[in-house]
């Protein structure tokens, strides 16, 4: 089988094609490297040594998807091609819509034209939006979303379910994930953010390797046990294992699926600056600060329905997410510019 990868050089993308390759499927990447690097191909190479095919390309340049679809004949489609900072779709919420939405429709397109029904989406908790009770099931209503990049992905999963339900032979899995952290094992691979990063682990790292001087904790006062915020942080590459399971389950069946992707068990931020410290030996330097806005107190998924249909489980503990983004950083202090 072979899956063409919208975004495979970026994060997940990037884990998920190494995952895939062990597994014995063919990949393509196609990429525009606005949020990555090609260098992060070539050490999905390295670590599998299998051959990439990949493309530098735009997923909205609808010409040079289909030419690239036609010359590949993929199986499945997964879209990783979004643009994610949260802050940032504030500011720019027309860029975030067109280029979200623009590659979903294009992708969508080209599929139709070029006959291929299976599609695997990255969809994230955010579509739970403000008002759902704790934990998280993929039947509660989705909305209220609290930011563009939010209502990006609520849209997205909207379309595709229209696809889904005039083409009875689609396949679309929308995979909801938590919160994913760490990084391969061989610490060739892992999370770059461009500029000071937006989300917490990344921002551990960089205190960790001298790249910041200190973490600022958004809150102390949230009706939690330690009164910071609680997510569902979950490993990376048990995340790249929920695309596997996905696109085996596509190629066997119909219509529109949808499955949290997540551990289920909460850690709130002082607990993940405190297992960061105790698995590496490092001190973490920090200090309390205001709210950010649009920050829920916690959520978690309720993931048992993954690992009923799909058989997926995760099998990594935070002391595994907090040893492999430790290697991946320290290998490379300022991520793919190494090379
Ligand atoms: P990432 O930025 O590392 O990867 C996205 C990749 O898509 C990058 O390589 C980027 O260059 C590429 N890309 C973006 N727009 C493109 C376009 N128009 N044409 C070609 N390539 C394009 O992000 P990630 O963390 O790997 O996230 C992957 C997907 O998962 C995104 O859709 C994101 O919204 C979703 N998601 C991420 C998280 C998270 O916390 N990382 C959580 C939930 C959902
Ligand atoms: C985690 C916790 C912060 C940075 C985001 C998106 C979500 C999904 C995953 C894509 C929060 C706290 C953070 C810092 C801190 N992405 N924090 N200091 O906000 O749960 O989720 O990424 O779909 O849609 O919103 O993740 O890593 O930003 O924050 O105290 O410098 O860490 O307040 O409690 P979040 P995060």
């Amino acid at each position: 089988m072979k899956i063409l990868l919208a975004g495979g050089a970026g994060y997940i993308g990037s884990h998920t094609a190494v995952e895939l390759l062990n597994a014995g499927l063919e990949v393509v990447i196609v990429d525009n490297y606005c949020n990555s690097s090609p260098v992060a191909v070539k050490r999905v190479e390295e670590i599998t040594g299998k051959k990439v095919e990949s493309f530098e390309a735009d997923i909205k340049d609808k010409a040079k998807i289909l030419d690239i679809m036609k010359q590949t004949k993929p199986d499945c489609v997964i879209h990783f091609a979004g643009l994610k900072a949260v802050g940032e779709s504030v500011k720019l919420p027309i860029t975030y819509y067109r280029n979200n939405i623009d590659t979903t429709i294009t992708l969508l397109e080209c599929m139709a034209e070029t006959g291929v029904k299976s599609f695997v989406f990255s969809s994230s908790a955010t579509v739970y939006g403000e008002e759902n009770d704790i934990p998280y099931v993929e039947t509660m209503r989705r909305g209220s979303c609290s930011n563009p990049y939010g209502w990006t992905k609520y849209m997205m999963e909207q379309i595709l379910e229209d696809a889904a339900k005039a083409d009875d032979k689609l396949s679309v899995v929308l995979l909801r994930y938590f919160n994913p952290i760490g990084a391969h094992e061989s610490g060739k691979i892992g999370e770059d953010p461009q500029g000071i990063p937006n989300n917490l682990m990344p921002y551990i790292a960089q205190v960790a390797v001298g790249r910041r001087d200190h973490l600022t904790i958004f809150g102390n006062d949230y009706n939690t046990k330690d009164g910071t915020c609680r997510r569902d942080y979950i490993h990376v590459m048990d995340l790249a294992n929920g695309h596997l399971k996905a696109v085996e389950y596509a190629a066997g069946n119909k219509g529109v699926s949808v499955f949290n992707l997540g551990t289920g068990q909460p850690y709130s931020v002082l607990e993940i600056v405190n297992a960061f410290e105790k698995a590496n030996g490092i001190e973490i330097k920090y200090e309390f600060g205001p709210r950010r806005d649009g920050d829920l107190p916690e959520f978690w998924a309720n993931a048992d329905k993954a690992e009923k249909i799909l058989n997926w489980k995760t099998t990594k503990t935070l002391e595994d997410m907090c040893r492999d983004t430790w290697n991946w950083q320290k290998n490379n202090p300022k991520g793919y510019e190494t090379e």
